[in-house]
């Protein structure tokens, strides 16, 4: 899609002032600023008038009794959640979405991000649940009916016991498997919604799962990695030719998780090409292998040609940053080390650097790739609700500051509505704009549920907003 640049300034006309008229002077009484001038600054950051406000869940973090998933199985062996605790009914989507996405509504939300579990979709190989299916149409209709648009997602880090069974994401034949189950999806699901997500985070799934082993299946092995990225970029490609087929007018992209990864020490060499290359590997590769075809990746390679145009839009997921150092003791990690900024703000559980930044650093690369861009996920670990408006207030005029310069970005979909599931974390990191009981499974809104309300009731950051949340901000977003 075309980007729109903003048309060039008209040259100034220089007007030589004719010698005989010479201006009037000032009566010093005069006053020179207006009256009306506030007597502070008192600027309003606006952002575009069809601009998707939105939050981001996932199934399995929210729907609860995914019993069919490698998840679930994960989750029922010692040693592997936080606390040992479970996902169990998480937040009982799969029984009633109505009150959240009644809450949802009430915040002024216009956009929704969910996914759809495969495992409930596809109990066994190649038998199709249409009670899952229907369900899941009822709760994209439950949202459009309130005026909210979905995006769904097709994999967020969960697969069918059977497909693990069958080698996972290791198996080449993985890929026409999911091609296989979008295919269904779109089918059943495609009058309800049009903006698609193949695969969330691919570089965070192939870590996670395969070098870093905190997620299922456990392993540590780079080549293993690396070929599991291979073939979910590859179902990816699939599952986008796949969808244009049964749905042309279909928007379909894919969530890039991308961490600023800063040199710990810039006026080290050997720090600064660490950085670089943790930065190749972890957020270039991907971008590079789907829009121009290459892989970049240091092991494996394979038919990337195949990725080349598969993304009608690219959605951003962003966090936090790291520091890179340069360790010859990590070989694991590949000779790097990461680390916190010392004076860096830390978020809660050791997430990150609190580095809003990022967000416009990444805007402006992703911005280079010509796409529509969707900020997919951003968000913040914080219970008592201490960090969250000022995290939330300065990462919007972050996105701000980017749509001023006619960065393509669509919309924001805050991570998340409701406390989840937050995978090998369990319940201890919680991300709600709504506060989870897990005795009762009551919600209960933080301020800044009311603050991003606010934020979309405006369409803007404006002063008051800024005042009423986050009065410490206001140096910083409107000096002067
Ligand atoms: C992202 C995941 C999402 C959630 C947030 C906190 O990386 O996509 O499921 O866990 O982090």
């Amino acid at each position: 899609m075309e980007k729109e640049k903003p048309s060039p300034k008209p040259a100034q006309e220089t007007i030589e002032a004719a010698p005989e008229l010479v201006p009037e002077p000032i009566p010093t009484a005069a006053p020179i600023i207006p009256s009306a001038r506030p007597s502070r600054p008192e600027a309003t950051f606006h952002f575009p008038a069809d601009f998707k406000w939105g939050v981001a869940t996932a199934a399995h973090q929210v729907e609860g009794d995914n019993t069919n998933n490698d998840w679930w199985a994960w989750e029922q062996e010692e040693g592997h959640i936080k606390d040992g605790e479970q996902s169990k009914r998480a937040c009982n989507w799969w029984e009633n979405t109505d009150a959240d996405f009644d809450r949802a509504a009430k915040l002024g939300l216009n956009a929704l991000r969910l996914s759809v579990e495969w495992s409930r979709i596809e109990p066994a190989p190649g038998v199709f649940a249409d009670a899952a299916l229907a369900r899941y149409g009822e709760m994209l209709q439950g949202l459009r009916a309130r005026g909210i648009e979905p995006m769904v997602t097709l994999h967020h880090f969960t697969n069918p016991l059977w497909l693990v069974e069958e080698g996972g994401w290791e198996n080449p034949e993985t890929v026409d498997r999911f091609t296989r189950y979008t295919r269904r999806v779109i089918e059943a699901l495609g009058q309800h919604c049009e903006l698609w997500c193949t695969i969330n985070e691919p570089n965070v799934y192939a870590f996670a799962g395969y070098v870093d082993g905190t997620w299922p299946p456990g392993q540590s092995d780079q080549k293993t990695a690396t070929l599991v990225l291979r073939h979910v970029l590859l179902a990816h490609a699939a599952a986008y030719r796949e969808i244009h087929d049964v749905q042309p007018d279909a928007r379909v992209g894919l969530a890039h998780n991308m961490r600023i990864l800063d040199p710990a020490n810039p006026s080290s060499r050997l720090d600064r090409r660490a950085a670089k290359f943790a930065d190749g590997v972890y957020n270039q590769a991907i971008l590079t292998a789907l829009t121009k075809g290459l892989w970049t990746l240091p092991l494996g390679f394979g038919p990337a040609w195949k990725l080349r145009g598969t993304l009608d839009w690219i959605g951003l997921n962003y966090y936090t940053r790291d520091l890179i150092a340069f360790d010859r003791t990590q070989k694991e990690s590949l000779y790097t080390r990461r680390l916190h900024a010392r004076d860096a703000e830390i978020l809660d559980g050791g997430y990150g650097e609190f580095y809003p930044q990022g967000m416009f650093r990444c805007l402006k690369r992703l911005d280079r790739l010509g796409l529509p861009i969707y900020i997919t996920e951003n968000g913040i670990p914080d219970d008592d609700d201490d960090q969250r408006p000022r995290y939330l207030l300065t990462h919007l005029h972050q996105m701000w500051h980017a749509i001023q310069l006619c960065y393509p970005v669509n919309g924001y979909y805050h991570w998340t509505l409701v406390d989840n599931f937050e995978w090998a974390e369990g319940w201890s990191l919680r991300f709600g704009l709504y506060a989870l009981s897990l005795k009762n499974k009551s919600r209960k809104p933080r301020e800044s549920a009311q603050l991003y309300a606010d934020i979309i009731q405006a369409n803007a950051i404006t002063p008051q907003i800024i005042d009423t949340y986050a009065p410490g901000l206001r140096a910083e977003l409107l000096p002067g």
